[in-house]
């Protein structure tokens, strides 16, 4: 049986190998996302999260994501940031675009932006004249200013450089214009530290997946071990473990003005023990 690490940075990643196998997969034609067969390998595909997150398998593992809670976010943060209908929103490191898809069907002028082509692909089936989709390194400016934009379910501390950390938040501060409002849901570090499931075996789709979750030098690292047509791999997430503090000193840095925080997707109180998402709203 073959092994397949697909382990943090430089480590020789055969993209075009995980996408044969997923290509050969039972599974409706949606796994890979409209249009995406083989790709040339690029620089991009150097990093875990450009490999894991444009793999059909992350789809799978988290295909049970709540909508209903993702919607009903949607409406409370747009209703508490007051932003008028057919106002215009970018959703950063917007995967398939569960939000977008949602904020245009609200009445909102979407586009969503992400790394990842497989998951752009996808999206792009549900473009309309006010809902569009584009590849995009959330570290740049996406070159266009909007009433907000939202950097959603811990989509941030990705980056193996820490510079790009900064510069996304400067990226999201240039691409709001007067009015704008920036919008970061992170993962409220020392709640998920404290509650951190070490071991865990999760079926999906008859994969079975095998958890390991831990907390080391400032990261917190998930490693996921799953068999998929004979064939064994193995990716591990990694995300830094920015606490309300350090994200305070990115804002500090961007020249960027930290306005409310939140601990949930009912917008309720931060707390820094108990709440399980940091929800920070900026300008
Ligand atoms: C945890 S997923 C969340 C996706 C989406 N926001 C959601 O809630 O379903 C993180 C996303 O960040 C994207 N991503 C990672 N690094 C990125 C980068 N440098 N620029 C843009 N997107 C990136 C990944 O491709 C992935 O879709």
């Amino acid at each position: 049986m073959k092994r397949h690490p697909f382990i943090l940075g430089s480590e020789a990643i055969e993209v075009n190998k995980i996408k044969d196998i997923a290509e050969s997969l039972t599974r409706p034609d949606d796994y890979l996302g409209e249009g995406t067969t083989k790709k040339t390998m690029t620089n991009n595909t150097t990093t875990w999260y450009a490999s894991w997150f444009d793999t059909p398998f992350y789809h799978i593992l988290y295909k049970d994501r709540d909508a209903n809670e993702a919607h009903a976010f949607m409406d409370t943060l747009t209703n508490y940031l007051n932003i008028p209908l057919g106002g215009s929103i970018l959703d950063l490191a917007c995967g398939r675009g569960r939000h977008a898809r949602y904020l245009n069907k609200i009445g909102f002028d979407v586009t969503g932006a992400d790394l990842s082509e497989s998951s752009i692909n996808f999206a792009k089936k549900y473009e309309n004249h006010r809902l569009h989709f584009e590849v995009h390194d959330m570290s740049k400016p996406f070159g266009k200013t909007f009433d907000a934009v939202f950097n959603l379910f811990t989509s941030f501390g990705y980056f193996e450089n820490d510079a790009n950390n900064l510069n996304t938040i400067k990226a999201i501060k240039a691409d709001l214009n007067t009015y704008g409002f920036g919008v970061i849901d992170f993962m409220n570090s020392t709640y998920v530290i404290d509650n951190l499931v070490p071991e865990e075996v999760k079926t999906v789709d008859d994969i079975e997946f095998h958890l390991k979750r831990y907390a080391k030098d400032g990261y917190i690292f998930k490693d996921i071990e799953f068999e998929a047509h004979g064939e064994l791999f193995k990716f591990t997430e990694r995300v830094k473990a920015f606490s309300l503090a350090d994200f305070e000193m990115l804002f500090e840095q961007a020249d960027v003005h930290l306005l409310e925080i939140f601990g949930d997707y009912k917008l309720h109180k931060f707390d820094a023990k108990t709440s399980e998402r940091l929800i920070m709203i900026f300008k």
